[in-house]
């Protein structure tokens, strides 16, 4: 096999908001495409949305636009959220794009012709009957529900679904995928993973169907265009379509065939990919992916992120309060990737002032100050080596041997681990041989050497830490007259990279300290329920006021007015447009698709010019505003008492 990578991320739903859940791995992806190549190895790095479904098509028809328009528009959603995090994808896969479409059928019509290994057609005609989650787009299996019969990721009760279907005959195909996987041909980490996977084939698997008669918004079925594909076999195959499956024969040996493949997934879509996915390959005699890496679950105050709780944390959140570099660092470096964590924002803060600011930020600004006030800010000679200064470059050295194997592993945690130890050991170096000192008794030859080792130690730190924080890291290059971008990892391990005499200066801190704001505090705003004199008020009276959930269906900033958002809502069947003082709080494109509180009976207003009918309920607390939503997620148009 060639040199060559190739990495995807799942395709990601449009029905939901990009947030840091998504942001976890397409960032991973990145910053592993970034080290591959600084390692050398030519590398394509795919993303992209899912787009098909009957969950789309029935999104689309609440907020009274075409699917294709809601798909269009939450598409772009995902390609800002990359550009914000400064994500590089090689390609953005949309199963809505005519090459993908095409793809598919081909890959379906491939399957229709195939016989499997006994000799049997790979794809059969059969009937379907079910209990479907329209939010999972699956089937599930009684034992899948809660007590209460319901979908436990959505807390919604599954359709009774039955159908003419046309099946994939998985089960000849399951020996197969047990051998790869066992003897690591397809590599499965963490290896509790390859545990779980295997732990599945002696459960029983079943073949499963592939087609469905009651989507329109899909693909059609080439040798029966009155069935859609099912929207896994419409998402599994973006990873070859993507590369030129369908329409580059050159590229797909490229990229699929000749390099090492590895899937990035979450742990909910596990036996899709490694069991599905190889499955289907396999029938039609293609190469299987080589690596599939199931990372871990972001939850944030001990739940689930979710729209109708409130909850998510968007990716461009993350990037408004930290800028797009710590944003990339942090998204990763809560927890290790191939467990599950639990964050607060307020650990988001901790983590950037204890490793960026403090052991990262906090060096640079600490060797450039004594720089600046010793020798003018030009970089001195390090004429004066001891054994300190060895073996610095000797941790160095290991913590540089260290980051490449990280990465060979899929442990982007501990390359990050690498370049902060070295952050950590020049620290302790630095403090140890006192440079303050030095520079008070005008012992300028040490004083030189012990800044220039730091600086060449920091420049170490811009090469090591360039896939994670790129532009924060060529700012710091810049600064000590270096390249923007490294050429190669090589250069992390050479000693004396910088130019003596030159000037090195920033003018502000690379990252300067942020105080961690208190936990969100939640005041009711009551501006709508007239007081009495003594502040109480009399039930009769709140009653008057009618509270009801609204579904926002758009938000568009107001021209010239940089408080105001107006949005388009559903009450129920009943659509209005309401204005509410909320842009320094929520950007247009995180409050579509929520749900929200609204007073329905006010009599309509007129802000700016603009109709009002309505006002939202928010909470603030500080500087701080919050709506008020409902914690499960109730249909627009319903009642408050
Ligand atoms: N469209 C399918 C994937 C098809 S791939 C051929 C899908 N989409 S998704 O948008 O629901 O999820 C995409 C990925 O995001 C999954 O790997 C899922 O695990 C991940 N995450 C969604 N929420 C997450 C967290 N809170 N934390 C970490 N990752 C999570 O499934």
């Amino acid at each position: 096999m060639s040199n060559s990578y190739y990495i995807t991320t799942p395709i990601y739903y449009v029905n939901d908001r990009p947030h840091i859940g998504h942001g976890y791995c397409t960032v991973a992806a990145d910053v592993l495409t970034r080290y591959r190549r600084l390692l050398g190895r030519e590398s394509f790095f795919l993303t992209g949305t899912d787009e098909h479904g009957s969950k789309v098509e029935k999104a689309a028809e609440s907020s009274g636009v075409s699917p294709k328009e809601l798909v269009d528009r939450n598409s772009d959603l995902f390609k800002e959220s990359w550009r914000a995090l400064l994500v590089e994808n090689d390609y953005f896969v949309r199963t809505t794009d005519e090459r993908h479409e095409k793809a598919v059928q081909k890959l379906i019509s491939r399957l229709h012709e195939a016989t499997t290994p006994d000799g049997q057609p790979v794809i059969y005609p059969g009937d379907y009957r079910g209990l479907y989650c329209l939010g999972c787009e699956k089937f599930l299996t009684e034992k899948d529900l809660t007590s209460e019969g319901l979908c436990p990721d959505h807390l919604t009760k599954p359709e009774l679904l039955s159908e003419k279907n046309y099946f994939f005959r998985l089960t000849s195909y399951l020996d197969r995928v047990r051998e790869l996987i066992e003897s690591d041909r397809l590599k499965i980490l963490p290896r509790e993973r390859k545990n779980e996977v295997l732990g599945l084939f002696k459960q029983g698997l079943e073949d499963f169907s592939i087609s469905r008669e009651k989507v329109r918004w899909g693909i059609p079925i080439p040798f029966d265009p009155s069935q859609k594909a099912y929207v896994w076999v419409d998402a599994l195959p973006n990873y070859i379509s993507a590369v030129g499956f369908g329409d580059d024969p050159s590229a797909f040996s490229k990229w699929w065939r000749n390099s090492h493949v590895t899937h990035l997934i979450g742990k909910d879509i596990l036996k899709f990919h490694t069991i599905f996915w190889p499955a289907m390959l396999l029938a039609i005699g293609e190469k299987v992916p080589d690596l599939i890496f199931i990372h871990g679950y972001f939850t944030v105050s001990g739940q689930k992120m979710s729209k109708s709780l409130g909850n998510v944390i968007s990716n461009h959140d993350l990037v408004e309060r930290f800028g797009p570099d710590a944003a990339r660092y942090l998204l990763l470096n809560m927890f290790p990737f191939g467990t599950d964590g639990d964050i607060r924002i307020s650990d988001f803060y901790k983590k950037y002032n204890s490793d960026l600011a403090n052991d990262f930020g906090n060096l640079v600004s600490r060797a450039l100050k004594l720089l600046e006030s010793n020798f003018a800010g030009k970089i001195p000679p390090a004429s004066e080596l001891r054994g300190d200064e060895t073996a610095l470059r000797e941790f160095i050295g290991g913590a540089i041997a260290k980051c490449r194997a990280e990465i060979d592993a899929i442990n982007p945690n501990g390359a990050a681990e690498s370049f902060m130890s070295v952050c950590r050991e020049l620290n302790r170096y630095f403090d140890s041989q006192k440079p303050w000192a030095l520079a008070k008794e005008k012992e300028l030859t040490r004083l030189g050497t012990v800044l220039r080792t730091t600086l060449e130690g920091i420049r170490t730190v811009s090469v090591l830490a360039h896939p994670y924080m790129p532009t924060k890291c060529a700012e710091i290059r810049k600064t000590l007259g270096l390249t923007p971008q490294p050429a190669s990892i090589s250069e992390a391990a050479e000693p004396f990279v910088l130019h003596e005499g030159f000037e090195a200066k920033l003018s502000t801190a690379v990252f300067p300290r942020l105080e961690t704001p208190p936990d969100r505090d939640i005041a009711a705003h009551t501006a709508a329920a007239p007081a009495c004199s003594d502040g109480l008020i009399d039930i009769a009276e709140f009653g008057k006021v009618q509270l009801r959930v609204a579904e926002i269906l758009a938000a568009e900033p107001v021209p010239k007015a940089d408080k105001l958002l107006k949005l388009q809502i559903a009450i129920g069947s009943d659509r209005r447009q309401i204005v509410a003082g909320i842009a320094q709080h929520y950007k247009p494109d995180q409050l579509v698709g929520r749900k929200i509180i609204v007073v329905a009976n006010l009599k309509p207003a007129k802000l700016r010019g603009i109709e009002s009918n309505g006002m939202l309920l928010a909470a603030k607390g500080g500087d701080k505003l919050a709506l008020l939503t409902v914690d499960f997620d109730l249909p627009s148009g319903a009642t408050i008492s």
